[in-house]
């Protein structure tokens, strides 16, 4: 706890990111390095989306965003699936009372209609639970993937171009964006990646277009507040340009 506390003192509190990505890596590997099953790693990691969720919204961060189940992750072994199926829907059941006492909405994106009823039902019942949350905005992608996302809005744009809706001319950058599963949310300052890799796995692919990218070795399971705010604190030294110059950025005027 003092080992947070005096990590909290290099964050500067008016400059913290609007909104947070996270692609969740390296359970299975936690878990084989203890001889374990990797599902004893997603078990683990679990308390990991509990302590960031809990940190972020005490930070008072407005959006989180969790890669927890990628659409390519449905061609795991089936038993690897199914586990993660359970514990998705376990988890969102058990934790609802905790978001709601910390009014925190959930929002769910991805193909949530590809998980099984019993999922379904759990995840639907947190959501409608704390719809009405003004704290912290919550997203959990599930059988999400970008290409998925950005194909299914440019199939509603064109529908609604033939139907004499919109006329293509219509079609910017805004109204693209407004297509996506994210339209209501601002575009993620921060992406973190735990576990190593140095990639992207179909996540959030429009979005992260301007994001500060930051990857750590530190498997999901050992990712903990301290390591959450070395992000941070590594995403404040960051300049973010958006093509300008560093003088540009910097002036006052
Ligand atoms: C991330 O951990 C969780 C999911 C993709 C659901 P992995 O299961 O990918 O763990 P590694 O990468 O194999 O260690
Ligand atoms: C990305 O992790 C997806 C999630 C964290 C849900 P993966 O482990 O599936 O990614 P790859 O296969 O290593 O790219
Ligand atoms: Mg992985």
């Amino acid at each position: 706890m003092d080992d947070i506390r005096k990590k909290l003192e290099l964050l500067d509190m008016s400059r913290l990111p609007r909104h947070v990505a996270i692609i969740m890596d390296g359970n299975g590997r936690w878990a084989r390095q203890r001889l374990m099953e990797r599902s004893d790693g997603h078990v683990e990691g679990v308390n990991s989306v509990n302590r960031i969720t809990r940190i972020t919204s005490d930070l008072g961060i407005r959006y989180l965003t969790l890669y927890a189940f990628s659409t390519e992750n449905w061609n795991r072994p089936r038993p690897e699936v199914d586990t993660l199926m359970h514990l998705i829907g376990e988890t969102i059941l058990k934790e609802t009372p905790d978001l709601l006492a910390n009014n925190v909405k959930i929002n769910l994106l991805g193909e949530i209609e590809r998980l099984p009823e019993e999922v379904r039902k759990n995840l639907e019942y947190g959501r409608r639970e704390t719809e009405h949350c003004t704290g912290l905005e919550l997203q959990i992608c599930l059988s999400y993937s970008s290409r998925w996302e950005l194909t299914r809005a440019a199939r509603e744009l064109a529908v609604k171009a033939a139907a004499g809706e919109i006329s293509p001319d219509e079609i910017d950058e805004t109204l693209f964006a407004g297509s996506l599963a994210t339209a209501s949310m601002p575009d993620p300052d921060l992406l973190i990646r735990t576990g190593g890799e140095q990639r992207v796995s179909n996540f959030l692919l429009w979005q992260i277009a301007y994001s500060e990218l930051y990857f750590t070795p530190i498997l999901w399971p050992d990712f903990d507040e301290a390591a959450f705010i070395d992000a941070l604190v590594d995403f404040q030294q960051r300049e973010r340009r958006f093509g300008k110059t560093s003088d540009q950025v910097n002036s006052i005027i």
